[in-house]
């Protein structure tokens, strides 16, 4: 963050960290002696406005739950709950590169009526670049290279765009402030703003946040309060698939994940992500085991995969990517003291394929089936998948949706299932063409899966 030009305007400065306000900005809060963390504010009256809404009975209000426009994208559709509500700000966060942009100019292509594209840090060229390789109708869109926000919205103002479209929240700036585009204060102004227009106009916005080195500060966190919806575009390098995650829907469920594959003609929507994420699943390798997942309503069938070895260092290595590395812990801690395995003196690793997280307690019994495996060198039976919750006494006990995991992985061709026995009991003998077997404990797991 660097020092602010002098300022005109009688803005405040806050520290983000304690609060303290000064009229003079620092580069250490003065108070509390944090570092970068003075942010300017524009310093609003305390006096009552004169206009206030008074008090209405809510069975007056005018419902508005059904006004949404769909996007056309059927997984944006679905993590924004069901289309885009009217007046509402979306912000979308990800690492550089992971298809923000893209999204958006595929979406805004399908709304009715014009769209305002506000492009704060590419020019009207290299958007006309990327709608000629994403072959997508130009047609609603209005391209505005600007990154003055005043300007902006006063030309949305006379245009009534059917929504808009900020790239990125961290270029544009607000003349209300003299500190940078992308500033603390820049950011969360310019949101405020933002938010200002959409509520009065009806006007759907999203906003494009980039998640910065900093994280924190001036990345997409500082407007998550701010806004109506935040999603998260997530994908590893290398791979080609993204998945756009609702952390915050004021509108919808959050428990709504999006799944995408980038291709050079943009981001396609991936019909069946079961499929994608077990594609390159080895046969036969030890530790590898395929968990049936939840990922709010709908079934996902991820690979799980575990490596242990011998610790060559004084202290074991255990790390887990995608699964909590807290629940890891325990899980293995059973297994031990439980199941009587030896994982003193091993290093353990763990990763869900695909860049996924397995964030239900579901996922255990597909953890310690990764670690027995690997551990013994000995792989599960092909065409098997397990889920299920482990509890401190080495039971499995049952999870949610069961019949949802079974038809899903009956679908992609998956053959047995091992499953809490509290579940199993339930199905009253129904068993989707698949060989499916319940258990009470870890032991039997581990039995029912070697
Ligand atoms: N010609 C191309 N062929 C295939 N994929 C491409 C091509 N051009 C761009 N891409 C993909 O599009 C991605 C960039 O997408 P986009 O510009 O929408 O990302 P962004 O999140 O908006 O990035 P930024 O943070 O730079 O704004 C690239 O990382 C690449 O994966
Ligand atoms: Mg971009």
């Amino acid at each position: 963050m660097s020092k602010p030009e002098k300022s005109k305007s009688k803005n405040i400065y806050r520290c983000q960290a304690c609060g303290h306000e000064s009229p003079k900005w620092a580069g250490r809060c003065p108070d509390c002696g944090q570092w970068n963390s003075m942010a300017e504010e524009r310093r609003t009256p305390r006096r009552a406005p004169a206009a206030f809404q008074a008090p209405e009975p809510l069975s007056n209000v005018r419902s508005a739950a059904g006004d949404r426009v769909s996007t056309k994208i059927g997984e944006l559709d679905r993590v924004l709950g069901g289309g885009v509500v009217m007046g509402s700000v979306v912000l979308v966060g990800g690492d550089p590169g992971i298809g923000k942009s893209t999204i958006l100019l595929q979406a805004a292509s399908k709304l009715p009526g014009p769209v305002l594209y506000l492009s704060a840090e590419e020019s009207s060229e290299q958007i006309k670049a990327r709608a000629e390789r994403l072959r997508i109708d130009e047609g609603p869109i209005m391209v505005m290279p600007e990154i003055n926000l005043e300007h902006a919205l006063s030309e949305a103002g006379r245009l009534n765009p059917s929504a808009m479209i900020v790239d990125s929240i961290q270029t544009v700036y607000t003349g209300d402030l003299s500190s940078a585009p992308g500033s603390v204060g820049q950011v969360r102004e310019s949101a405020a703003k933002l938010m200002r227009f959409a509520k009065t106009t009806g006007t759907p916005v999203f906003i494009v946040g980039h998640v910065t080195k900093e994280g924190m500060i001036a990345g997409p966190r500082v407007l998550e309060h701010i806004v109506d919806t935040v999603l998260y575009f997530e994908g590893q390098r290398g791979h080609s698939f993204r998945v756009l995650r609702a952390v915050k829907n004021r509108f919808g469920s959050t428990n709504e994940i999006g799944v995408f594959e980038m291709t050079d003609a943009g981001l396609k929507v991936v019909e069946n992500p079961s499929e994608l994420f077990l594609a390159e699943r080895p046969m036969d390798a030890s530790g590898s085991v395929v968990a049936a997942s939840m990922e709010g309503t709908r079934p996902l069938l991820v690979e799980l995969q575990a490596l242990v070895s011998a610790s060559t260092y004084s202290v074991a290595r255990r790390s887990s990517l995608g699964v909590d590395f807290q629940r890891v812990g325990m899980i293995l801690a059973v297994l031990e003291k439980v199941a009587g395995l030896h994982l003193a003196g091993t290093d353990i690793f763990l990763n869900v394929v695909g860049g996924l997280k397995l964030e239900e307690p579901a996922a255990d019994l597909a953890v310690s089936a990764a670690v027995v495996s690997s551990l013994r060198e000995k792989p599960v039976a092909p065409g098997t998948f397990t889920f299920g919750e482990i509890g401190l006494s080495g039971e499995v006990r049952a999870v949610s949706h069961a019949e949802a995991r079974l038809k899903e992985a009956s679908k992609i061709g998956l053959k047995n299932a091992v499953i809490p026995w509290g579940n199993a009991e339930k199905l009253n003998g129904k068993a989707y063409g698949l060989r499916i077997t319940g258990v009470k404990n870890v032991h039997e797991a581990i039995e029912a899966l070697f």
